[in-house]
């Protein structure tokens, strides 16, 4: 007989998963039930920080201008950031090219199929490995990402912090000993769609959970006590203007730097508040408005933009890199120019509310 738990007689927690996959999981998704490798890693790429919602269209659209590996790996990375431009997170992007690159070069444009070797790929961590290889390959892995580890954390009562690396390998032997001798596809996706959809992190929707019988955080009634981790991530706060100049409807952009935040995207150039703006604008035509700032959170520090729209006046030229003072690479381009290369997602959301 199968482990059982507490309030679970003659079912193991796998089990309950599973039958509660069958009957309520998500099954409207385009890559449930997807084995390609190659589709199920962008998948499992693109839903790594962002939500189901965004992805789907993203998704959808990624795979008609790169259908398979080979069509990714030979394209131009700005090709790739401007498909991925909107996502966030401009890191995953360049890795899935290098990804891409690398399966063609070292496997022949087949993904490995065994959880080790994909862990080994770029961009590629243990969680993701291991969903790929159970989706694609069937094999017993055990996947841990944020959600899953909120749904095990909790139905064991695991209160170790998970800021300690030995709690973090305890929790994924735990994990481990928890996978089912078969159906680990139905178990994997039931997991994920458990964390997603019930085992919310503010409002744990217990009453439509399969596990809950046996769940030791909800004995507890202490569901918000886990996942435990102590260490808190130090956020910075950054602050800039962004200007937008414009002249006779077309605008300048700014290539970023290849690395840093928003590395290789194309940008409304940024700079300090205060006198370097000042020192700027002082010799510029025309006349400067500021917009609403715009607030940005990204992984280590909070940002505020406060945009300046900046119109040359139309009588003069058009203005060059050395009249405009500006310090990054930059040049002018037309509304749907600008659109259709990868921008970091404010920058777009402002351009193009006024490209409409
Ligand atoms: N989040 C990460 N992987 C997922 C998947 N396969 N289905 C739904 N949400 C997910």
């Amino acid at each position: 007989m199968a482990p059982t738990g507490p309030g679970a007689p003659g079912t193991s927690l796998a089990s309950d998963v599973q039958r509660w996959q069958r009957r309520h999981g998500r099954r409207d998704l385009p890559w449930i039930g997807e084995r390609d490798p190659y589709r199920v890693w962008l998948s499992e790429v693109m839903l790594q920080q962002t939500q189901v919602a965004t992805v789907l269209d993203y998704y959808r659209r990624f795979l008609a201008r790169f259908p398979d590996v080979h069509a990714l790996a030979a394209a131009p990375p700005a090709d790739v950031l401007a498909a991925w431009s909107g996502l966030g997170y401009y890191s995953r992007a360049r890795h899935l090219h290098r990804c891409a690159q690398q399966v063609v070069a070292e496997h022949g444009g087949r993904f490995p199929s065994d959880s080790a070797a994909l862990a080994r790929l770029p961009g590629i961590g243990r969680s993701t490995a291991a969903a790929i290889a159970a989706f694609c390959f069937g094999e017993r892995a055990a996947i841990l990402d944020g959600n899953v580890k909120r749904v095990l954390t909790r139905v064991l009562g695991f209160a170790a912090d998970l800021a300690s690396a030995a709690a973090e390998r305890e929790l994924w032997q735990r994990a481990e000993a928890l996978l089912p001798a078969r159906g680990i596809e139905r178990y994997t996706q039931g997991l994920m769609d458990l964390g997603a959809t019930v085992c919310l992190a503010r409002q744990p929707l217990c009453e439509r959970c399969p596990l809950a019988a046996r769940c030791v955080a909800r004995a507890e009634q202490r569901m918000h006590a886990y996942p435990v981790k102590t260490r808190r991530l130090k956020r910075g706060a950054r602050d800039n203007v962004m200007v937008w100049i414009e002249h006779r409807g077309r605008w300048w952009l700014e290539r970023r730097p290849e690395s840093g935040v928003w590395a290789g995207l194309w940008c409304l150039p940024l700079v300090d508040d205060g006198t370097a703006l000042e020192r700027l604008v002082r010799r510029w035509p025309g006349v400067g408005r500021p917009l609403p700032e715009v607030q940005h959170a990204l992984t280590h520090f909070d940002w505020t933009l406060r945009p300046l729209h900046w119109r040359w006046p139309a009588r003069a030229k058009a203005p060059g890199a050395d009249e405009l003072v500006l310090p990054g690479e930059g040049r002018w381009f037309t509304p749907a120019q600008a659109l259709a290369e990868g921008l970091p997602a404010p920058v777009r959301r402002l351009l193009e509310r006024a490209g409409r």
